[in-house]
């Protein structure tokens, strides 16, 4: 599959070097708004950079878009591709608002290409692992999940995280665990939630002031129609404390994956009324997170006619869920949201 990059920002070395490691995948190149940004990601990962857009569009040798812009950006952005013919890969969140998210999914039903996207660290060993107990019942029926996404200042190390902080840090990062929580317990019917910005005054690298534009701190409870309740913190303020991961409740124990972003973060399993011990993943794990993954994922699916694993209608459940979260934050109500999805399969190697 020869891809493009779109956007090449902070995160897209990560994705042309993950591409490039890849033998399924190769880098077409890469355009960016900011040109040299797309110069500078070729030179050193190959490709070409392309004026704009347009020009990646109007390449005939690029099967898929890898949206990597702003949130903001994501849905103009997949629309272009999708509406071109080109298979698109998305940075979360796939849109901003639900009803974007869903004229994506029908565009790439009308042009007959695939939408796929990010989150994916689910189809990692240590994300896998849990799922692999959680259905074999290593804890029994499980009734409730604590999700943390505490992800400190991002301005601390990030050159411009202003339109992250736009958006704010459900969408950035609670958008996680919620992508591994639905897939392990299906779709969520009730979203209850209180957010407020604990840090108004911010200051970027070069010491520019800004405030964040949403709230930098959220809790949110979430009533899955399986019955899970899921209690879900976001922050661009607490750290990394000792909550941290996701936490699996059963009935006959619990779960404790320390960290839903890498593929090698340890995973205890705790006997009710036992202590915590940890359990080897199912497989020697990827060190961190395979930006790759979803990508070969997606290749493989195309060339044996199967789904992808990191689906857009997936995904833009989770779209709907983070409307939910915000419309209840600001009206202080209990908002529905009532879109459906397929589970996707576990990886192979974790059946
Ligand atoms: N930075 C990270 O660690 C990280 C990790 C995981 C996911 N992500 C996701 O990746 C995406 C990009 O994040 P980032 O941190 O790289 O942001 P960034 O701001 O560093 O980079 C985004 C790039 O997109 C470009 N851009 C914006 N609109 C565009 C358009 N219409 N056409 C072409 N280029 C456009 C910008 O000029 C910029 O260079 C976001 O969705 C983010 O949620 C980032």
């Amino acid at each position: 599959m020869r891809l493009a990059l779109v956007g090449a920002g902070n995160v897209a070395d990560r994705y042309a070097a993950a591409i490039g490691a890849e033998p399924d995948l190769e880098l077409a190149g890469a355009t960016d708004l900011d040109g040299a940004r797309a110069q500078a990601l070729v030179v050193e990962h190959g490709g070409r950079a392309y004026a704009d857009l347009d020009a990646v569009l109007a390449d005939d040798g690029v099967d898929t878009v890898v949206n990597l812009t702003v949130p903001q950006a994501h849905f103009e952005v997949a629309a272009a591709a999708l509406a071109a013919g080109k298979h698109v890969h998305s940075e979360k969140p796939l849109a901003l608002a639900y009803e974007d998210a869903r004229r994506l999914l029908e565009l790439a039903g009308e042009h007959g290409v695939r939408l796929s996207s990010a989150p994916t660290t689910l189809l990692g060993e240590a994300p896998q692992t849990l799922w692999k107990h959680v259905r074999d019942g290593a804890v029994g029926t499980v009734r409730a999940a604590y999700a943390e996404a505490n992800w400190d200042r991002i301005e601390r190390w990030h050159p411009d995280p202003r339109s992250l902080y736009a958006v704010g840090p459900t969408v950035d990062v609670g958008v996680y665990p919620l992508t591994i929580l639905t897939a392990m317990f299906g779709p969520v019917r009730l979203v209850r939630a209180y957010a407020t910005t604990l840090e108004p005054e911010r200051a970027l690298l070069d010491g520019t002031a800004f405030t964040p534009a949403a709230p930098d701190f959220i809790v949110a409870v979430l009533e899955h129609e399986s019955g899970v309740v899921i209690r879900l913190t976001a922050s661009f303020y607490v750290g990394r404390g000792k909550q941290s991961g996701i936490e699996v409740h059963g009935d006959e124990g619990s779960l404790h994956l320390r960290d839903w972003m890498q593929a090698d973060s340890p995973l205890e399993l705790q006997r009710r009324g036992g202590e915590y011990a940890e359990i080897p993943p199912l497989r020697e794990p990827f060190k961190g997170t395979d930006w790759g993954r979803a990508l070969v994922d997606l290749a493989r699916a195309i060339d044996e006619g199967r789904p992808h694993r990191a689906a857009g209608e997936h995904a833009a459940h989770v779209v709907e869920i983070l409307n939910a979260v915000e419309s209840s934050a600001s009206d202080g109500g209990a908002t529905a949201v009532t879109s459906a999805f397929t589970a996707p399969e576990p990886m192979d190697w974790a059946r």
